[in-house]
């Protein structure tokens, strides 16, 4: 971090290990081009792209669409995903960045019915959507209990394979306790900005919060921060949709163009450095994910997030560039803002503005453990 003056930070590039960007049967929802500006708009210079999609990532063609569809698209660089059911054999052919398991129903119905923790035959780095199915298939709440059982399920496979496994969106005080008290090197996992700064109050009172796992209670939420320091990722997990599919019932929450904002503003207020967002956003990706062509050593590119943590600006989610313009944080004042974004030497977001062109490229990650 290289300080410019009156509140004014160089940062590394930041990278976001969980983003749905929908497209392919889902344009009307996010496309490449609107989710990669986004990102760019938010300080993202990297983005990893979910299997979730229409259809689903889960054979080498879909993939080999997916590559294709990201070249001259991409206006942040980025990681392609694969989904993980029963197609092991598949996986190992389509050679992407990293791996997806559903362990329980979320957006897209795709969830991995038969997944009972033997994550062994994935042939790379493994992030999980830790909800039990049976448990959210009789209560659609989605209790805490459901998270705690599969984080459990998912800790009891990673202790006995040793093999890196990365547990997506903690929400749960009883999680986090679960996997820190595990206490396994090779576990990672990831808290979001919505758990980190809402409750199931603020669902109570606005509908298009809702989220897998939901929000959660106050004591939950504390527990996050009372562990802030030992949360090894933040990721938006950035899941648009229209307001049409959030009045039937969608669930997710978009997240990108306000998830540096929110923690630069939680600087301001004394909640964490500037250089927990670096090691959370940057460096701990780089290791977890084994990315190899970023990061700050000769040879690597060279993006950069340019931050001011005294300007003060409001949230208006009709000026973002995903294509959900809205946001939890809709009207909020926020002290600290990103007012540029450099991506490989050249500026790609000023002000608000996108400058760059569609050259994002797909970055090397998760080839060590293959
Ligand atoms: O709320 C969610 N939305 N949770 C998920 O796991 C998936 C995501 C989506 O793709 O919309
Ligand atoms: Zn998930
Ligand atoms: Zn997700
Ligand atoms: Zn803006």
């Amino acid at each position: 971090t290289i300080q410019i003056g009156r509140g004014k930070a160089i940062l590394p590039g930041l990278i976001d290990v969980h983003v749905h960007l929908r497209d392919f049967d889902q344009r009307k929802k996010e496309t490449v081009e609107t989710g990669t500006m986004a990102a760019l708009h938010g300080g993202i210079t990297t983005v990893f792209d979910m299997p979730n999609t229409q259809p689903p990532i889960l054979n080498a063609e879909t993939f080999e669409r997916r590559k294709a569809l990201f070249e001259g698209r991409a206006y942040a660089d980025y990681a392609l995903s694969f989904l993980i059911r029963n197609n092991c054999g598949d996986a190992v052919k389509a050679g992407a960045d990293f791996y997806k398991i559903f362990m329980g129903a979320s957006t897209g119905g795709v969830f991995s019915e038969d997944f009972k923790g033997d994550y062994s035959c994935t042939p790379g780095i493994v992030s999980v959507h830790a909800e039990d199915a049976e448990i959210i298939a009789q209560n659609p709440e989605r209790p805490p209990e459901a998270e705690i059982r599969a984080i459990n399920r998912a800790l009891n496979a990673a202790e006995k394979l040793g093999k890196p496994l990365n547990i997506c969106h903690v929400s749960t005080a009883d999680g986090i306790w679960a996997i820190l008290g595990r206490n396994l090197p090779w576990v990672s996992f990831e808290v979001t900005p919505h758990h980190l700064f809402l409750t199931k109050k603020n669902y109570e009172r606005n509908s298009l919060l809702k989220v897998y796992p939901p929000l959660r209670d106050e004591e939950d939420r504390r527990a996050l921060w009372r562990n802030f320091s030992r949360i090894p990722l933040i990721a938006s997990d950035h899941a648009p949709h229209t307001l049409e599919d959030k009045e039937s019932g969608a669930a997710g929450i978009p997240g990108l163009e306000t998830e540096v904002a929110l923690l630069l503003d939680a600087v301001n207020r004394g909640m964490l450095e500037l250089s927990d967002i670096v090691e959370k956003m940057h460096d701990n990706p780089i290791r977890i994910f084994e990315i190899t062509n970023k990061g700050f050593e000769v040879g690597k590119d060279a993006d950069f997030t340019v931050v001011d943590l005294k300007r003060e600006w409001k949230v208006k989610p009709e000026e973002f560039y995903t294509k959900a313009k809205w946001s939890p944080w809709d009207g909020r004042r926020l002290r600290g803002k990103v007012v540029m974004t450099i991506l490989r030497g050249k500026v790609v977001m000023e002000e608000d503005e996108i400058v760059g062109k569609p050259e994002g490229v797909r970055i090397n990650a998760g080839k060590g453990s293959a």
